[in-house]
């Protein structure tokens, strides 16, 4: 064998070497855990063949507690680029096998090699996350590492897509890279994150915890609004993240790719005619408008379990793709509260700084009342929400189905916040408040000064039916020019697809400043 021979023999054993990360036995004991490793993890997540590795070499450079004898290739953390349906990606994948994938000086330059690339190539990034936090024999490089790395997440806000998924423990102040991006998808039962552990809980306020029910993926998916996707695998999780970046760009100065459209765009949808129900109190689900009117039925729900009352899902509408924000009148009436507030505003955010066109679908009696909401700052949350319609400058597409009431009417994608093009159903409410209420507020003297019970309950209703007659309608709005038309329920995918189709070339500039003061 010749010398060149023998130095590519060498480095094809260490490379052997350094793909085995902390060695068989840790795998194993990984495998056990039901996770996978690091490199597995890759391949599931990229195009076959298309990774393309970084830094197979590196090594850790400290000298703390007997580490310097320790030491892998790689030191726990996998980085590279490859594709995902031929686009370019770029990933980190923290490798628990070593030093429990905990973040070390050398590990942290790793990731911010990947994510300078992603800016200067235009391209997503995708951190898998399953690490023990700051490697301790690191001291201040970790924590110097760490922010490092959430400085990156901040630039790149906003400029690439960021996508985090957690499959094994986050925590510490590890959690904030995850939190600054812009999607985070959580294993159930492998996952956590917390940003101090149940001894620390115990210690400091004697709450008796554990992992999952401190910061579990349902936990986070439930309760707190952290977690946008919750898997049941971690194959799933891969299937999941690859359909989300379908929807979006490569970067804020693209659109998104325009999919094939098999779906009929003038498909009539006759079960809309008959969908809102008599009683302007009986629900029915928002899902079952968004499935009749998109391509195929199909669309991809972000945080489904958090906020129900409001949904937020990406779909397209014929090959476009675009975010859908619906009031959910199957949860709470479909209200605005401080949670849906904080998760629509987020989506519609998004949506605007990638160039995806926003669709919305209204039927929201208002926003909550009550000192809990009021205690927990609704007006700064309700206010996130307008805040972000109002700033939004791609294509807004609104759709009052029902109840429009209030604030909330002003709030959602109205006209009035640039809704480039407004329709209304047949059956759309748009008023001050509904008519009860209004009643209540008009009549109050009038109601009090009837004694007899019947004649009282009479002047009520027909005050209510005079009410319901001048603004428990459409046609009030649409004469202002409001609302631009009022649509045949079963004609809506059409419209719609009309609607974004007219605003493809739309330009609008929001004046300029250093960044604006939203209420956060
Ligand atoms: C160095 C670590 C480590 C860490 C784990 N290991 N965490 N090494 N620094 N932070 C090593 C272990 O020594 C072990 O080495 C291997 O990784 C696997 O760990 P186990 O404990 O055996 O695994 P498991 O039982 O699954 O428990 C996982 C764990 C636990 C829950 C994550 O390891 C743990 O509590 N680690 C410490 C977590 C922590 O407090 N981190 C600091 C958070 S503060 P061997 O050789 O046996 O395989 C923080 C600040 C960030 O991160 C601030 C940013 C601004």
């Amino acid at each position: 064998m010749s010398d060149f021979q023998e130095k590519i023999k060498e480095l094809l054993s260490l490379r052997e070497q350094a793909r085995l990360g902390g060695g068989q036995k840790r795998i194993d004991s990984q495998h056990a855990k039901g996770k996978y490793t690091a490199r597995e993890r890759i391949a599931m997540l990229l195009d076959e063949g298309s990774f393309e590795e970084f830094d197979m070499f590196v090594k850790h450079r400290s000298h703390n507690f007997g580490i310097e004898d320790e030491n892998y290739y790689g030191d726990g953390v996998v980085t590279g680029y490859g594709t995902i349906d031929g686009r370019l990606v770029y990933v980190f994948s923290q490798d628990f096998t070593v030093f429990g994938g905990s973040l070390s000086e050398t590990f942290a330059n790793k990731i911010c090699k990947v994510m300078d690339m992603a800016m200067k190539n235009g391209a997503p990034v995708i951190g898998i996350n399953d690490s023990g936090g700051a490697r301790i024999q690191e001291g201040i490089n970790a924590l110097a590492g760490y922010t490092e790395i959430f400085q990156r997440n901040i630039l790149a806000s906003g400029v690439v897509p960021q996508i985090s998924a957690v499959f094994g423990p986050c925590a510490g102040g590890a959690v904030y890279s995850p939190a600054l991006t812009d999607f985070i998808l959580m294993s159930k039962g492998t996952s956590y994150m917390f940003v101090t552990g149940p001894k620390v809980v115990k210690t400091v306020t004697g709450e008796v915890v554990n992992q999952e029910q401190l910061g579990g993926a349902s936990i986070h998916s439930t309760k707190s609004g952290v977690a946008h996707f919750v898997v049941d695998t971690e194959e799933e999780g891969m299937t999941e993240i690859r359909k989300l970046l379908s929807y979006m760009p490569q970067n804020n100065l693209e659109d998104a790719p325009l999919a094939v459209c098999t779906d009929s765009i003038a498909r009539l949808e006759n079960s809309l005619n008959e969908i809102i129900p008599d009683n302007p109190n009986k629900p029915y689900d928002v899902l079952d408008v968004i499935r009749a009117v998109v391509d195929n039925g199909e669309y991809l729900e972000s945080q489904k379990l958090y906020a129900p009352n409001i949904v937020t899902c990406f779909a397209r509408f014929n090959g476009q793709s675009v975010g859908i924000i619906a009031n959910q009148p199957k949860f709470l009436a479909g209200v605005l509260d401080i949670n849906a507030s904080r998760k629509a505003a987020r989506f519609v955010r998004f949506c605007d700084a990638f160039n995806i066109p926003i669709v919305t679908f209204v039927d929201v009696p208002g926003f909550l009342p009550g000192t809990a909401q009021e205690y927990g700052g609704i007006i700064i949350h309700g206010a996130k929400l307008l805040y972000a319609y109002g700033e939004a400058t791609v294509p807004k597409v609104t759709v009052i189905l029902r109840k429009a009431y209030g604030g909330a009417y002003c709030v959602m994608a109205s006209s009035h916040l640039r809704g480039d093009i407004n329709y209304s159903w047949p059956s759309g409410e748009i008023a001050v408040m509904g008519p009860s209420g209004a009643i209540e507020v008009l009549f109050a003297k009038e109601v009090i000064g009837i004694e007899n019970e019947e004649e009282r309950v009479k002047f009520i209703a027909e005050k209510e039916a005079e009410y319901k007659k001048a603004f428990a309608n459409p046609y009030d709005a649409a004469k202002y020019g409001y609302i631009d038309d009022v649509i045949e329920p079963r004609n809506t995918r059409f419209r719609v697809i009309r609607a974004l189709e007219s605003l493809r070339n739309k330009k609008l500039v929001n004046p300029p400043k250093k960044h604006d003061n939203m209420p956060l």
